[in-house]
């Protein structure tokens, strides 16, 4: 049995959850993967691999990217969110993409394979970060090239740890705070533990970007916050075999909390993540 299996299990059943609320989250997430993607620039004709892959979204940008003469696998290792991706692959007539359920951690993906590896979020939930590392290190070309990105410290994305403290505040039951050593969003949050993992793990030409913005909401936009929160992570914890009652009162916390950080109708809430490079 994998390491990750409770990943697996996790990611299995949160994944009705998040895809409803993917469409929500893209709004957080969409702007620093696609620098993440900027900066990896796979050539035609490239073969991509996609860590982490959901339910393949960037992986179909990148097959646009790496066009007809190219090829890329999209990895992860939830069942669902793989069907899913393959389901929108066909509906988008996509095939030069393939896509495996798979633990990027332990499974083989076929050495000196892949000239370009990309993950958006999906690389902080391994449970040994540089065995998972230098296993997908080593399905890569020589000279291949790796771009991810990751959240920085949760302090410092106010999008996510409004709404996690507001739905605490309704149920009484506080999250433990992510630590930097275990599995999870914010496992990968400090530049310096994510050079030493590289490093351990055989890369080179490691180079790590903390990029800090904020994502502005109208007050209108505060039910999609509030999706966004419930797609997975504590606050969809919290109300997994929660009544109706329990959900509402969840609910109404996160707007209220939201709505008191409204300016004109705008609400604005910290964003910052790590943008990492690093060659084979
Ligand atoms: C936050 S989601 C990001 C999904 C997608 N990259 C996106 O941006 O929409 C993290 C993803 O990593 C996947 N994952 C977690 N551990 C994994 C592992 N060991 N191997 C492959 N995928 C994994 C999860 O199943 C989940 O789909």
């Amino acid at each position: 049995m994998s390491s990750n299996q409770d990943q697996r299990q996790y990611w299995t059943e949160a994944a009705p959850g998040w895809l409803a609320a993917e469409r929500a989250f893209e709004r957080v997430g969409a702007e620093p993967g696609d620098r993440a993607l900027d900066k990896l620039a796979p050539a035609p004709g490239a073969t991509a691999l996609d860590v982490g892959c959901g339910s393949g979204g960037t992986t179909l940008e990148l097959a646009r990217k790496v066009g007809p003469t190219g090829a890329v696998v999209g990895v992860d290792i939830a069942e669902p969110l793989v069907e899913e991706a393959r389901r929108r692959a066909a509906d988008a007539g996509c095939n030069n993409v393939t896509f495996l359920a798979a633990d990027a951690e332990t499974d083989d993906f076929g050495g000196n394979r892949f000239a370009a590896v990309y993950s958006r979020f999906g690389v902080m939930f391994f449970a040994d970060p540089v065995a998972a590392f230098a296993n997908i290190r080593s399905a890569m070309a020589d000279d291949g090239h790796l771009s991810f990105v990751a959240w920085q410290n949760v302090l410092a994305n106010e999008w996510i740890l409004v709404p996690v403290l507001a739905a605490a505040s309704a149920t009484g039951a506080v999250p433990s705070p992510p630590t930097p050593g275990q599995p999870g969003p914010f496992s990968l949050s400090d530049a310096d533990r994510v050079h030493a993992i590289l490093d351990e793990a055989g890369f080179r030409s490691i180079d790590i970007d903390p990029v800090a913005d904020a994502v502005v909401f109208a007050e209108d936009e505060i039910p999609l916050m509030v999706e966004i929160a419930s797609g997975a992570g504590p606050v969809a914890e919290a109300l997994r075999d929660a009544d109706d009652a329990r959900r509402a009162s969840v609910s109404q916390a996160i707007e209220d909390a939201l709505r008191s950080r409204a300016d004109r109708g705008q609400i604005e809430l910290s964003r910052a993540v790590l943008l990492v490079s690093a060659h084979r």
